[in-house]
């Protein structure tokens, strides 16, 4: 392990933007497969990854949504869960706020109670066995009604305790935030945080209105808002938070390479950035890996990497105290290393 690695595994972070239907990793595609006497495509983990080459976002979300076809149990979302909570924790996350597309399984007939009550059971478990803190941000799938997204709104009303926020991700152009402007204000009035997937391949009129229709308190990728420099200076000014996913960008050809990333950038600029795995299975890497790769990418010093900790918890729906408490507990790791 080189000194950069072992420094980022060692730096408390938080992770803001993981879809957990992306954390399914290849093998336990197979076994959930077939315990759940499931058909899929592939015969090898080796088949599986030579699918996971795409060209743009849908290419990535096709193949995605079918992978998820293997989750039917309870037990497949506990599972699936811990695996990745227990696999960020050895990466040294003390706190995620994770995403779910609980629609990818209602409209195969699973039951919304049977999804989240095996995510909540697995986010508990980690919580009282690793110390990790973690919270269930809810995601309706844009390229589905408004009509939909409100029937998913009133499955979740039994679960509001458990539940952080709502997001909003899967096919981005032709389907802009103002669709679901009405959704995210019932989704406020209910106490929910909002978050939104915007600017990744949508344009910049997308994260203005993330921010003026839908009102969200983090924008989810964000990167094409460089574009506008106006928009660039409000996003500074209010010190919103950006949930960037270097390696995600790279597989997706948001950006050409991640020697053209513009996280260096966007720190540079002022902007509250974050990294983040996005959906780890299928990209390559969780999230110290995410760290590693941009860290040599572009040339990333200590410095900017306890700015990128540090915003991770600044952008947590963590209370003031706790956020506190990991600011302060990043700086005394890098007083100590
Ligand atoms: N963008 C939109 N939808 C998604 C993504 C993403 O990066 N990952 C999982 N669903
Ligand atoms: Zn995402």
């Amino acid at each position: 392990m080189s000194d950069m690695t072992a420094f980022i595994k060692g730096l408390p972070k938080a992770e803001l933007h993981m879809h957990l239907e992306g954390s399914l990793e290849p093998a336990q595609m197979f076994a959930f497969a077939m315990r759940n006497k499931i058909d899929i495509p592939f015969k090898t983990v080796e088949d599986v990854q030579a699918a996971y080459q795409f060209t743009n976002l849908q290419d990535f979300l096709d193949i995605y949504y079918q992978g998820a076809q293997v989750l039917v149990t309870g037990e497949d979302f506990y599972d699936m869960t811990s695996a990745y909570l227990q696999r960020v924790a050895e990466d040294g996350a003390w706190h995620v706020e994770v995403f779910f597309d609980p629609q990818t399984h209602t409209d195969r007939g699973i039951e919304f109670a049977t999804v989240i009550d095996g995510i909540v059971g697995a986010l508990k478990d980690a919580e009282d066995n690793l110390g990790l803190s973690g919270g269930l941000i809810m995601c309706f799938l844009r390229h589905l009604s408004e009509e939909a997204a409100f029937d998913t709104l009133k499955q979740a009303e039994p679960y509001t305790d458990v539940l952080l926020g709502v997001g909003l991700d899967s096919s981005e152009v032709g389907h802009p935030p103002s669709k679901f402007e009405r959704v995210f204000a019932a989704a406020k009035e209910r106490g929910f945080k909002l978050v939104a997937h915007a600017g990744e391949e949508g344009p910049p009129a997308y994260v203005h209105e993330a921010l003026d229709l839908l009102k969200i308190d983090r924008l989810d990728h964000g990167n094409r808002a460089l574009e506008d420099s106006e928009l660039v200076d409000r996003l500074v000014r209010e010190q919103m938070t950006l949930t960037v996913c270097p390696l995600s960008n790279q597989k997706l050809c948001v950006v050409d390479q991640l020697t053209d990333h513009p996280l260096r950038r966007m720190l540079e600029l002022g902007l509250r950035a974050t990294i983040n795995s996005d959906d780890p299975a299928y990209f390559g890497g969780y999230l110290a890996e995410n760290y590693s790769a941009v860290t040599e990418a572009l040339a990333l010093e200590k410095d900017h990497l306890i700015t990128l900790a540090k915003n991770s918890f600044l952008g947590s729906f963590l209370d003031q105290p706790s956020i506190n408490a990991h600011l302060t507990a990043i700086d005394a790791y890098a007083a100590a290393t």
